[in-house]
């Protein structure tokens, strides 16, 4: 009856647990149980479709075959340490550092899937993406409406922060996101640039600081070196 009751609960179905808590047939109660688990499991199904949806993901990925040999793990965070999202409890960031074609963004999509599997809301942008909407959400004086739906997300995803620069407003409007979600939600980034050549990004050294500080209080910073995996992939393809 554990079985039941808890699912009825997870279903909200105060009056059906009721019901079947003062029958005796074995029967029915199997067939409940069966009915009512085929249900909380569809409705999981359904919730996680539409929160991979909004998501954005530009592809699905997981972590089956991911391979991190390659990759530099914070003490005591690796990657099963990682896939609990812990981290995402606490607020915290994950800043996945390091060269082209490693697993970077491979690695943040995945946490993501894991995080909407959990029933998280999660926003993945690409950098450049998300700046360009900022800028045409101010220009409609529809930004503080965009930002607040931002605030709801429990992880918003930052990839390929590093291949294309901003101008001084759209560094201002990104700077902004980054510090509405300090310490409130957590944030992924992914770049191929270290912290010190962010300033050629976003162009002001200050506004550069105190963004990185805001990031990196609270972060889980990872290292990705080694061959680009989509250039290994390409090698294996040419016949020997
Ligand atoms: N650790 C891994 N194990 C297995 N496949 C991987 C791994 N890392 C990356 N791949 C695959 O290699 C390709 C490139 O990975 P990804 O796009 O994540 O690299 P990246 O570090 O984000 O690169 P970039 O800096 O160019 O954006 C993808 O198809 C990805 O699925
Ligand atoms: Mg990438």
């Amino acid at each position: 009856m554990a079985d039941l009751t808890d699912l009825c609960r997870q279903l909200r179905l105060a009056h059906i647990a009721e019901y079947i808590g003062s029958q005796q047939d074995e029967g029915l109660r199997s067939l409940a149980e069966q009915l009512l688990a085929a249900e909380l499991d569809g409705r999981r199904r359904a919730k996680l479709g539409k929160l991979v949806q909004q998501a954005g993901f530009p592809h699905l990925k997981t972590f089956e075959g991911y391979v991190t040999e390659h990759i530099s793990f914070p003490q005591g965070s690796g990657l099963d340490a990682l896939r609990t999202l812990g981290w995402m409890e606490r607020k915290e960031n994950l800043l996945l550092m390091g060269a082209v074609g490693t697993g970077k963004t491979h690695m943040a999509i995945a946490l993501g899937v894991e995080a909407c599997r959990r029933g998280k809301a999660v926003q993945f942008y690409r950098a450049s993406d998300l700046v360009a909407v900022l800028q045409e959400k101010f220009m409609a004086g529809t930004l503080s409406k965009f930002r607040e739906k931002l605030r709801k997300m429990d992880l918003l995803i930052l990839d390929e922060v590093g291949y294309v620069p901003f101008n001084q407003t759209g560094s201002e409007l990104l700077f902004n996101v980054i510090a509405d979600c300090y310490e409130q939600q957590s944030v992924i980034v992914t770049s191929n640039l270290e912290f010190g050549q962010w300033t050629s990004i976003f162009g002001d050294t200050k506004l550069t600081s105190a963004l990185v500080d805001r990031l990196v209080h609270h972060a889980h910073i990872l290292s990705f070196t080694g061959e680009s995996f989509r250039f290994k992939q390409a090698m294996e393809r040419i016949p020997g």
